[in-house]
Order: structure tokens, then C-alpha cells, then sequence
């Protein structure tokens, strides 16, 4: 059976038993329901909102029409269907992954995906099959020896080195496989695509399903999923890390929905990101340091030890930069590394600072 089918199927047959979930919007009414119990939420409004806090989960009092309709704009701003905001990426992706996929299914994953990924992956019980990072012939004799039905996890832009997975080879993998396609996009949101919608919207076949998390380049809390109606719909009835929680506050909403529009006017900061990760880029090759490659905001110096790398990082810190260290087991251990990030308000001689003080503080020099 099709995933869509099974998903459909399990709908149906939660609307029989009269059990199906709905989001609903209720107004003016006394409130006898919501957790808001000593009235906070009322008194920290901001001015142009009902509340301060949501008061309840989406599926009782914590449900409004300003998340509704700010999950339809950022789903058509990815040029996805629909999309169901959650609290962060981290639930996000463990309520997704876990609810969608099932112990008769199998999930091949880049070894190298967040921890939220593969968490959800041993949540949904599924035969879990790591692929080699960004390594296509892995992933592809792994999708030979798949049951189930099939899912893949990769992220767009890798968190531990910055690199960009290739999108389009694993998309037509997934049509000879038949197999459904998740993309975290945490990395990519407002920097890549166009006015920083990611890189899966140009795909030519949409992917099963993606997440964007504000947390990130957005500034703010929370995430989405985008995909099909029916993944909506099921994801509201089924996905307990959804269902079981406190909505995101107003505040938040607003602040997501200010990140959005933000996006539209950011090609000024994001040319500056292109300009200072060409900057970076020569000064590695100047620099001759075991940088990985990248062609992103994210640069990443191999240093194996934990010791090496924390001790760099202090060092670094002395030198008034903050660079941190990723260590196992974010990363295995014996790739310990350190990560630069670079912002859009980060200074050309800023670079140059880290890479004086890369010369001073390496453990060979
Ligand atoms: C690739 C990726 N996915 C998901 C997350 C989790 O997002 P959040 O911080 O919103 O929970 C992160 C955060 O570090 C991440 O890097």
C-alpha cells in the first residue's frame, strides 16, 4: 500500500470511530478551558494581540487564526501545500519522523543528520539504515535492501561541516526507489533559494516532507513542517510531540511572521554572507588549514581530540572570538572540529583576526 494510501486509510479510520482531531478557532466565548489559570497571559499581551501566551495546545484553546494562516503563507512562501508549525525543530523532526514511519518501514539516513532526525527514526521503532555522508552509492545499495515502506533523511545543508547534500541525484533515487524524501532545511532557511526559501523549492519532484526551523537564520522559535494536506491532517491526529504541548506564544508567532517578511528585503545581507564565505574561502587556501570544503555560511577546521579542540576554542576566546567546538557524539569521535559560522554582521577583519589567531593557537605551530 502507498504511503499516502496508509496515511489516508488511518484517517479514515479514526473519522469512523468519531475520534478524527480537528483544528479549531473559538472566539468571545467565557473561557472555561484554557491552562491560563492565573490570567498572566492577558496582562503580558502585546498590544496588537488577544493574548500573550497560547494557553493551551493547538488542539484545545492554543489554536488562532493568525497560526493558521501564518502556517498557509510560510508553506507557500516554500511552495509547499501545507505546513504545521511546531515548537521547535528538535520536535519537529521526532514528531514528523516517528509518526509518519512505522516498525514494518525502513529509514536510510545520512549518518551525519541531526540528532532530532535520527531520534525520531528510533521513536517510529523503523529499520534504521545509516548511508556514508553525502555518499550516493551507499545510500543507494542501502536502498536496495530496504522493506516497507521507504523513507529518506538527508539535511540540504549539513550542520557539522556545511556542506549542500545533492538534492537532485537523491530526488531521482527516490523515483527508481520509490521512496519518500524528508529534507531538514534548518541550514538553508533565509540564506539559499530564492529570498532564502531553501533548496528544495526548485526540486523538481517536492519532497515528501521538509522542516524549517526559526531558530535559526529567522531569529526566532519554533518550526514548520511543510508538505501535502493529507501529511497536515495526519500529523494533527497522530503526532504526539504536536498534540501533547502548549502552543508557540503570540509574541512568537509575531516574531516568526516579522522574520518572514523580513526575508523578502534580505538579498543585501545574504550577498554579504556570499562575499565573506568567498573571503573565508581564500583565506583557507592562503591559510593551508585542514579546513572541510564548503561553499556555505558554515566552515569547519578537522582538529581530532576533544583536548585539541577545546583547547583552541579557549584559546580563540582569549583572542575575543567565539568559535565553538563540536565534539562526540555530534560528530564521531576523531573528527573533532571546530565551527565557524558566518553572519551577515560579521566583519572581513573579524576573519582575519580568527585566522591570525588560527596561525598563533594551532597545536603544530
Ligand atoms: C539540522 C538541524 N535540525 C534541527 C535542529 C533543531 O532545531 P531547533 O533548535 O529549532 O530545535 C537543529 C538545531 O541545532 C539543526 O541544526
Amino acid at each position: 500500500m502507498s504511503l499516502n494510501a496508509f496515511l489516508q486509510e488511518r484517517l479514515e479510520a479514526r473519522a469512523k470511530s468519531g475520534h478524527c482531531r480537528h483544528l479549531t478557532i473559538v472566539q468571545d466565548l467565557v473561557d472555561l478551558s484554557s491552562n491560563d489559570f492565573l490570567g498572566f497571559s492577558r496582562c503580558h499581551r502585546a498590544v496588537d494581540t488577544p493574548l500573550y501566551g497560547s494557553t493551551g495546545s493547538r488542539l484545545l484553546t492554543g489554536n488562532s487564526r493568525h497560526a493558521e494562516e501564518l502556517e498557509q503563507k510560510i508553506a507557500a512562501f516554500h511552495k509547499a501545500e501545507a505546513g504545521l508549525i511546531f515548537n521547535s525543530g528538535y520536535t519537529a523532526n521526532l514528531g514528523l519522523i516517528s509518526t509518519v514511519a512505522k516498525p514494518s518501514d525502513t529509514v536510510v539516513f545520512d549518518i551525519h543528520c541531526h540528532a532530532s532526525m535520527q531520534d525520531g527514526i528510533r521513536l517510529s521503532k523503523a529499520w534504521a539504515l545509516p548511508f556514508r555522508h553525502q555518499d550516493l552509492d551507499h545510500l543507494e545499495n542501502r536502498l536496495r535492501q530496504s522493506k516497507g515502506n521507504l523513507f529518506i533523511c538527508v539535511e540540504s545543508i549539513y550542520s557539522c561541516d556545511g556542506s549542500k547534500a545533492p538534492l537532485n541525484e537523491i530526488v531521482s533515487l527516490c523515483k527508481r526507489y520509490g521512496a519518500q524524501l524528508i529534507v531538514d532545511e534548518a541550514h538553508a532557511t533565509g540564506l539559499f533559494g530564492l529570498d532564502g526559501q531553501g533548496l528544495c523549492a526548485q526540486l523538481e519532484h517536492p519532497p515528501f516532507a521538509r522542516l524549517y526551523t526559526f531558530s535559526k537564520a529567522l531569529g526566532a522559535f519554533g518550526a514548520i513542517v511543510v508538505g501535502s494536506s493529507l501529511l497536515r491532517k495526519y500529523l494533527i491526529n497522530f503526532c504526539r510531540p504536536f498534540i501533547y504541548t502548549t502552543a508557540l506564544p503570540y509574541p512568537n508567532l509575531h516574531a516568526i511572521e516579522n522574520g518572514y517578511r523580513r526575508l523578502l528585503t534580505a538579498d543585501p545581507e545574504r550577498e554579504i554572507i556570499r562575499e565573506l564565505v568567498a573571503y573565508f574561502t581564500e583565506k583557507v587556501r592562503l591559510s593551508g588549514l585542514p579546513f572541510l570544503p564548503s561553499e556555505t555560511q558554515i566552515h569547519c577546521l578537522l582538529l581530532p581530540g576533544v583536548r585539541n579542540v577545546q583547547e583552541i576554542s579557549h584559546f580563540l576566546g582569549t583572542q575575543g572570538l567565539d568559535v565553538r567546538p563540536l565534539t562526540s557524539p555530534t560528530v564521531a569521535r576523531g573528527q573533532e572540529r571546530l565551527r565557524v559560522c558566518l553572519h551577515a554582521y560579521n566583519k572581513k577583519d573579524e576573519i582575519d583576526l580568527l585566522f591570525t589567531a588560527l596561525e598563533k593557537g594551532m597545536p603544530h605551530a
